[in-house]
Parts: C-alpha cells; sequence; structure tokens
C-alpha cells in the first residue's frame, strides 16, 4: 500500500501512560475493543490501561487477561497497569513481582481514583518497585482534604456554590511522595499534574536528584474552570479543571521538560453517570481520540512546542518513563515500524457519536479542532486510515 504523505507530519507511535479502558466490569462504557479503536484513531500504538477495573487489576489473572485481549483485537498494545494494593482501598501490597513476571509484563502500577494516601504504605510500595525495576504512579490528592470536594476550590467554585477541592490535596502528596521516593531510592511517576505548584514541586525534585516524572492531560492544558459556568457535568474531572494561571504553568512546564509527557486519562462514563446533578456525576472525560489536536491546539499554534517536541512529549518520553524499547523512537532498517501520521493543517469538528468510545463525555462537543491523525501504523501495518480502523485478517481455523 502506497500513502501518499504530501504536507502531513511524521513522528513515532504515540505512547499513553493513563487510559480507562473499563474492561473487565464496566463494558458498558468502553471495552479493549472499542477503547483500541479509539487509540489507533488518535494515533497510539501503545496504552496503558488503568487498574481501577472491576475486579481491580491487583492479580496476574486480570493484568494477563488485558495483556492477551488488546494482542487479540491488534490495533495498540494494551499494557496493563497493576494495582499496588490488593483491592483499590487496600491495605495490603498487592503480588507486584507475579505481575511484571506475567505475560502481560506490568512495569507500571497505580491505584487510580484511590491514592495510597498511608504514607507507609507509599513507603513499602515503592521500595517493592524500586527492587522489582517498575514504576509507581501516584494520583496525588490527600483524601482528607478534598471530602466531598466536587470542584477546584476557587472564586468560581464558590460563586456556583460547589464544594471546593484546594490545590494542597495534590500538591502535599506530590511533595510527600518526592521525598518517599528519595528515602527509598525509587522512581515515582505524577499523574495527571493539574496545578502550577505541581510544577514548581517536580522542578524542586528534580534539582534535588529525586527520580521524578510527572504527565499533564491534554484537558488539564486547555479547560480552566470557568468551564463550570454551565453546571454541565461533562466539565467534572480528577483532578478538577483549575484556573487560567494553572493552565498557563503546565503548557510552560510540559515546553520546558519539567513535566515529560502528555497522558490522556481517557475516562468513559455512562450517560447516567453525567446527565445528573454536577455533584453526583462521576469525574472523567474522555481523551484519546482527541489528544494529538488538543496539544496542536495548546502547545504547537502558540509555538511552545514543535512537531519534534511532540513526538518527545507524546511517544518518547513516556516510552522512556515505563521502559518500552521498541516504542516511541525512530526505527532502524528493516525494523517493524510504530507510525504516526498527522495532517497539520486539517481541522475537524468533535461529534460524540462519530467518535469509537463506547460512552461520549467529550468536553470538545461541537468544537473544531486543529491537525488530525490521518494514517496509525503499529509494526509495520495499519490499524487506522482516514478515521476508519483496521483490524488485523485473521485466518479461520487455523493456531
Ligand atoms: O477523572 C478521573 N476519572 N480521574 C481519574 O483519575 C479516574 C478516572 C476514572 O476512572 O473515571
Ligand atoms: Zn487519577
Ligand atoms: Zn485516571
Amino acid at each position: 500500500e502506497v500513502i501518499d504523505a504530501a504536507g502531513q507530519i511524521l513522528l513515532p507511535g504515540f505512547v499513553d501512560l493513563h487510559t480507562h479502558l473499563r474492561e473487565p466490569g464496566r463494558e458498558d462504557t468502553e471495552t479493549i475493543d472499542s477503547g483500541s479503536a479509539a487509540a489507533a484513531l488518535g494515533g497510539y500504538t501503545a496504552v496503558f490501561a488503568m487498574a481501577n477495573t472491576s475486579p481491580v487489576a491487583d492479580s496476574v489473572v486480570v493484568t494477563d487477561h488485558v495483556w492477551r485481549r488488546g494482542q487479540e483485537v491488534g490495533l495498540v498494545d494494551v499494557h496493563p497497569v497493576g494495582a499496588v494494593t490488593v483491592g483499590l482501598e487496600g491495605k495490603q501490597l498487592a503480588e507486584m513481582a507475579t505481575m511484571a513476571a506475567g505475560t502481560g509484563r506490568v512495569r507500571m502500577f497505580s491505584d487510580d481514583g484511590h491514592c495510597v494516601y498511608d504514607p507507609l504504605l507509599m513507603r513499602r510500595a515503592l521500595e517493592y518497585s524500586s527492587s522489582l525495576g517498575v514504576l509507581i504512579a501516584q494520583h496525588a490528592e490527600e483524601p482528607r482534604l478534598t471530602v466531598g470536594a466536587v470542584a477546584h476550590e476557587g472564586p468560581t467554585a464558590a460563586r456556583l456554590g460547589l464544594a471546593g477541592w484546594p490545590r494542597a490535596a495534590e500538591e502535599s502528596i506530590v511533595a510527600r511522595d518526592a521525598l518517599l521516593a528519595r528515602d527509598a531510592g525509587a522512581r515515582v511517576h505524577i499523574c495527571h499534574a493539574s496545578t502550577a505548584g505541581t510544577v514548581e514541586l517536580v522542578k524542586w525534585a528534580r534539582g534535588q536528584g529525586i527520580s521524578i516524572t510527572a504527565e499533564v492531560t491534554p484537558h488539564h492544558l486547555l479547560l480552566d474552570d470557568s468551564r463550570l459556568e454551565t453546571y454541565d457535568a461533562v466539565n467534572k474531572v480528577n483532578p478538577p479543571l483549575r484556573e487560567a494561571s494553572d493552565v498557563a504553568a503546565l503548557r510552560a512546564g510540559l515546553a520546558e521538560g519539567v513535566i515529560d509527557c502528555v497522558a490522556t486519562d481517557h475516562a468513559p462514563h455512562a450517560e447516567q453517570d453525567k446527565c445528573c446533578e454536577f455533584a453526583a456525576a462521576r469525574p472523567g472525560m474522555l481523551g484519546l481520540e482527541t489528544a494529538l489536536s488538543i496539544v496542536a491546539m495548546t502547545m504547537v499554534r502558540p509555538g511552545l512546542l514543535d512537531w519534534r517536541g511532540v513526538a518527545r512529549v507524546m511517544s518518547e518520553r513516556p516510552a522512556e518513563i515505563v521502559g518500552l524499547d521498541d516504542q516511541g523512537r525512530p526505527i532502524d532498517v528493516g525494523e517493524p515500524a510504530n507510525l504516526v501520521l498527522i495532517d497539520p493543517d486539517a481541522e475537524w469538528t468533535v461529534h460524540a457519536p462519530a467518535l469509537a468510545s463506547v460512552a461520549s463525555n467529550t468536553p470538545y462537543e461541537s468544537m473544531t479542532l486543529p491537525a488530525r491523525v490521518t494514517t496509525t501504523i503499529l509494526r509495520g501495518r495499519v490499524t487506522a486510515r482516514n478515521g476508519d480502523v483496521r483490524t488485523p485478517v485473521r485466518c479461520s481455523g487455523g493456531q
């Protein structure tokens, strides 16, 4: 097949360190199948599927299932993220070694949505991860500061009568875990940085020689809490949309390399969990199919990153952080390639029903976005082209 790439940008396939695929447990909102299609359309060749499924991905049975199912679908490598504890708010560390040694080869552990708020447990988790050579990803929020909170604590939430969620809930955990990682000689990864203070803390910790990395979501690069005016629960997310000054600091932090990479936190939710009162709605928004366009809008168009920089934050750094050696880098001659082709001049309008995700909770509905993924290639095979996914042809009866 000949692909005409005139005027297009060729980058290594994107790697998403933070995706919620909802399988097993909530297949009514996303499956490994539908999420893989969304990922391929978004330019991704590897995604990391978060552990807060049902059952929780706290055993090799679940993590191997996720990996195998992803390989069967064949559109993107679905790397399982293991839970740090047995059960999401468990008090006992999960068997990370067994998950790391499984077919799914778990390289990153998290407790998404239910942070390890016990500092002693986190310390032990970091020591354990360091001995195994795997990574702990912290979702960074102090639960005792967020009881009942639904939106960023600030003038907007106060005016709208929404219970506020302070920056310190995130920043205190970032600071704490940086120090715990230092003492344990471990690496720690900060998920979805959302405040200016987090950028400063990551910079400070790195200056101290601490092995800390951080990601930012596309929505925290674009949206701020002025979005809450409508009380539309599509804007409810964890961590919450912050203030314009935080958005500016996150963009600058990503441009400078203080924030290592972009990760979507793709969080599909059912209609009934989003079309209720703001306080009762579930937090989270779709992200896989719109990520590149939001990065183009917030970073490339304003001159904060060039396309080389996009390769760094969407492919190379995320691959390095989890030690994927077959992703996120230039290809040697003869090697099967993971690639994405982008039309930088294209514009498209987001319509939720046209997205591959089962859920439709995109905050960008009806917005016209710049830049579009035209082709995604996984190990030399086209997985998405001009808005259509191409599932691998399988021989019937064989193997
Ligand atoms: O908004 C969010 N939703 N943030 C998370 O980290 C978890 C996610 C979910 O699972 O829905
Ligand atoms: Zn989270
Ligand atoms: Zn998440």
